[in-house]
């Protein structure tokens, strides 16, 4: 029984952190006309409004993507996440927020393939329906899990894969290394962005620590945190994990996390980490 809904959480400082890494991510791969393959295991409903009763009864997006809305001098490298914002929000205010398969959606080109995978039964249709025009993208209510290892690799032997789930089934902790040993066999060349939450340190170290004894080279990390750790009392910090990093990533994000911990991190009790967990 799934009760996990992004649309209580979209926009907050875990999506911009995760979506910032993403369009990088995209924006590197573009750099080559060879068609890209997204595969975006766990999708969400893929459009948030944020005036709705569930986003408005969090407030996460007040903390999260409303804060960088407001800035008026962004880091370049910003710009083509900015530019979805923008295209979801033509007018000053912010009211859609475009999660994971939307940023893909209108960053990818025409080459380009998505394989989206939902399972809530209320945010399926609502994916299903994004897309409905979209011949670039196969929108599956299957286990995001299992289409690591049936959708890989793809023909063109390029692709972004997003592992993107709530961690409301603990397990998800554990089947993430093997999936991704699973899915790495199949397509040693393809970019993995792996999220977590921080909510136990012990339980998303764990996790990264399960990713890293894979024995899979150039792995690296990127986390923000708004607070100390503070076991199983909120989620503190999120991060993101990314096999094989596109060239340009570190330096990105070296200029990009401390400007975003700058803004987000209002109480000046966070940290930044950009880490290489395993190099060449
Ligand atoms: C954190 S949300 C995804 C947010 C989205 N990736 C984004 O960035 O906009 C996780 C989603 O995974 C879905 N889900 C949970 N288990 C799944 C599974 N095994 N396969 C596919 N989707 C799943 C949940 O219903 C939820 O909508």
């Amino acid at each position: 029984m799934l009760s996990y809904r992004h649309s209580y959480h979209a926009g907050n400082h875990a999506d911009v952190l995760k979506h910032i890494v993403l369009t990088l991510c995209l924006e590197s791969l573009k750099e080559k006309e060879k068609s890209i393959l997204y595969l975006d295991t766990h999708s969400g409903a893929g459009r948030y409004l944020l005036q709705s009763e569930h986003a408005e009864k969090t407030g996460e997006y007040l903390s999260g993507i409303n804060l960088v809305w407001q800035q008026i001098a962004i880091p370049e490298a910003l710009t083509p996440y900015i530019s979805v914002l923008k295209r979801y929000n033509p007018f000053d205010t912010l009211k859609y927020y475009p999660g994971s398969p939307l940023i893909a959606k209108q960053l990818l080109r025409e080459q380009d393939k998505l394989n989206l995978t939902e399972l809530h039964p209320s945010d399926y249709p609502l994916l299903k329906q994004e897309f409905a025009k979209d011949k670039r993208a196969n929108v599956l209510r299957e286990d995001g899990f299992l289409q690591l290892k049936s959708k890989l690799p793809p023909q063109s032997r390029r692709g972004i894969i997003l592992i993107d789930p709530s961690y409301e089934i603990k397990e998800d902790y554990q089947k993430i290394p093997a999936a991704i040993y699973e899915a790495y066999k199949r397509f040693a060349t393809g970019v993995y962005l792996i999220w977590y939450p921080v909510v136990s340190r012990t339980q998303s170290q764990k996790m990264i620590d399960g990713i890293v004894n894979l024995g899979i080279k150039r792995i690296s990390q990127f986390e923000l945190a708004l607070k100390p750790d503070n076991n199983h009392k909120g989620m503190t910090a999120s991060g993101m994990i990314v096999i094989n990093p596109p060239w340009k990533l570190h330096e990105q994000m070296q200029t990009i996390l401390p400007w975003l911990s700058n803004i987000l991190d209002t109480d000046k009790t966070g940290n930044i980490l950009i880490k290489k967990l395993v190099t060449e």
